[in-house]
């Protein structure tokens, strides 16, 4: 019987983050299920549109990918999303692939990167002795941010970066809570001199690109610097840390065994 994993980002029109991040979960989620082939959907259709035109290169979305699975004649499906939060990408996504689930044999999804506590303490374990910051400086982190009520997943995340005693990290988020001006203010009252920034975010794109590292005014380096704090930024994605991928493989592991289990409905 045929089986399948579709890996659903919101996609990425830079490339090279694309490869390192998103074709890195891929890859892993290939080799860590061998009978299960990897197939790539992308939910933003703005970033498909990019693609097509400007680089000629052809992805599918949910519900193309979902379709042709179908006609290659996939049986059991596993749904694995790369967002990072349960937010807005997310519940479309379930919402696009929905009307295709009872045409398989068996579809489950896997859950997105931040979902249960023991995934935020996981999270805040991987990234924290990624970064490992000296006590004496500040790692803040750029999130996406929201108006989805999946926006707290930002504060708790800040939140469970103290617990796990790391002081020094900090979330904000580009359109959400926290806002830049409360973590900028946070950092100060820290009393450190030296700031890093990096995405909490899978891929290291335009957000990091332009409002994390760009030469606008209000990008986040220059709103550090003005403070007069050194600021150094890591355009890196979350998804170019092993930890963090291995989380991801672990989701698809708990969906798999969904696959296997009795008397459960498509969900
Ligand atoms: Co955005």
């Amino acid at each position: 019987m045929k089986e399948g994993i579709l890996a659903v980002s919101f996609g990425t029109s830079h490339q090279e983050t694309r490869e390192k991040n998103i074709g890195a979960i891929e890859r892993e989620l290939a080799a860590a299920f061998p009978p299960f082939a990897v197939r790539r959907a992308f939910t933003s259709g703005m970033i498909l549109n990019i693609l097509r035109k400007r680089d000629g290169i052809q992805i599918d979305n949910v519900p193309q990918a979902l379709e042709r699975m179908l006609e290659d004649g996939f049986r059991r499906l596993v749904i694995q999303p790369t967002h990072v939060i349960n937010g807005e990408e997310y519940d479309k996504l379930r919402e696009l692939a929905s009307p295709y689930l009872g045409k398989f044999d068996r579809a489950v999804f896997g859950a997105p990167l931040l979902t249960t506590t023991e995934d935020y303490r996981q999270v805040a374990g991987a990234v924290g002795e990624w970064f490992s910051p000296d006590p004496k400086e500040a790692l803040v982190l750029m999130g996406h941010g929201t108006a989805h009520h999946a926006n707290s997943a930002y504060p708790a995340m800040d939140y469970v970066f103290k617990e796990l005693g790391w002081k020094n990290i900090f979330v904000g988020t580009v359109e959400g809570y926290p806002e830049i001006d409360t973590v900028l203010r946070q950092v100060q009252e820290l009393g450190c001199t030296r700031v890093t920034l990096a995405p909490l975010m899978l891929v290291a794109g335009d957000h990091a690109m332009n409002d994390m590292q760009g030469d606008e005014e209000d990008s986040w380096k220059n709103r550090f610097a003005r403070e007069g704090f050194q600021v150094t930024c890591v355009a890196q994605g979350l998804g170019e840390i092993p930890a963090i991928r291995r989380l991801y493989v672990a989701h698809a592991a708990e969906a798999i065994a969904q696959l296997d289990q009795d008397g459960q409905e498509n969900r």
